[in-house]
């Protein structure tokens, strides 16, 4: 017999997945933040947050309509009554009368870096992820401390219940470094002023980033990035977004959420959270097949951000660059599109 091809090796694996979340789902997922992405990036440097916001969240919810499943937001843009889209509770997608559209829980940020986008910055996206009835956690909208490493290291080497210089001590020890050669990247937050100081006391890089935990998170996973390391506190749904990345590529997460007072608490005991000092690894965040879909909206370590160009043929194009990836086949997709806005087509 002859040897499989790279090609048949692929199909194979892909095959296997029968269970798994439907493959034409998969790539479906991109046009859904592609066109949030697209919306949002009229807003780029705009000085306006909530429209650029608005753009994203209206574009991905009309772009869900076009999908065929039974989806669920649990992750959104709040409870709602506070959103009057794809808040937390809404079905999304086309459905089906007969009952057999996939039934697909959904956490979504349509424009993750509201900041980054008002003022032009690095690391804004549109960002989604995606997993079978149940399988992500209905994560309240309250901090959630997190440390996160990239694939490759010893099972179990981080743990949020040790210190920064523990966690980092490890980490180095494992990659037969010194801890002063273990770059980490944290948010650029008063609340952070002591873990970063911890953290330069051990000499190391800390690389700040102004906004936008889930590329931040996500760069550990990338050795381009020279980051070896996520620390800090951030949004606890952007860790679930973020987790499920990781999920599909590889790497270890440790989330523990923060509470700050007890209507924080009453909330994350809505959504059936019963153990409030629980630190969630991987599979507690997002388990079994899980897809993550990213499109850049403005340039980042993930992504390239939305470009208006002019082709030679006259035509007006929006660039996107976007990432897809799904857990059970541990298949990672860069797709660069190219959507005409003028002239229109017939
Ligand atoms: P938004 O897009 O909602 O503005 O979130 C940006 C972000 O930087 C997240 O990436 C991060 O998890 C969170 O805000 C941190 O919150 P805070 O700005 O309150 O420190």
């Amino acid at each position: 017999m002859n040897n499989p091809s790279d090609t048949d090796v692929l199909a194979a694996k892909e095959v296997d997945q029968d269970n798994a979340i439907d493959r034409v789902l998969v790539l479906e997922m991109v046009r859904v933040t592609e066109a949030a992405a697209v919306a949002a990036a009229q807003l780029i440097g705009r000085g306006d947050e909530k429209a650029a916001d608005a753009a994203a969240v209206e574009a991905m919810r009309r772009a869900f309509d076009t999908l065929y499943m039974d989806g669920t937001v649990v992750i959104g843009e709040g409870e709602r009554d506070e959103a009057p889209m794809l808040y937390i509770g809404e079905k999304v997608g086309m459905g089906s009368d007969d009952g057999k559209a996939p039934k697909i829980d959904i956490a979504l940020d349509p424009l993750e870096g509201t900041t980054i986008t008002a003022k032009a910055g690095p690391n804004a996206l549109a960002v989604l992820a995606a997993a079978e009835k149940g399988g992500l956690l209905n994560a309240p909208d309250v901090y959630m401390d997190k440390l996160a490493v990239g694939p490759g290291l010893p099972a179990d080497i981080i743990d949020l219940a040790k210190s920064p210089s523990d966690n980092v001590r490890a980490v180095a020890e494992a990659k037969g470094v010194e801890p002063s050669a273990i770059n980490v990247c944290v948010l650029d937050r008063p609340r952070h002023a002591e873990l970063i100081g911890e953290l330069r006391d051990l000499g190391c890089g800390v690389f700040l980033i102004g906004d936008g935990d889930v590329a931040g998170v996500i760069a550990v996973t990338d050795q381009d990035t020279s980051i070896d390391m996520y620390m800090g506190q951030g949004g606890a749904p952007e860790g679930v977004l973020a987790a499920a990345a990781l999920r599909c590529v590889g790497g270890q997460f440790n989330g523990r959420l923060v509470f700050r007072n007890d209507d924080e608490k009453a909330r994350a005991k809505k959504w059936g959270i019963t153990d409030l000092n629980k630190i969630y690894k991987l599979d507690d965040l997002a388990s079994g097949d899980c897809i993550f879909a990213a499109t850049g909206v403005t340039d980042g370590s993930l992504l390239d951000g939305v470009k208006k160009r002019r082709k030679s043929t006259g035509a007006v194009i929006m660039s996107t660059q976007s990432v897809v990836m799904r857990a059970s086949s541990g298949t990672v997709r860069w797709i660069r599109g190219e959507h005409r806005i003028s002239p229109h087509r017939a």
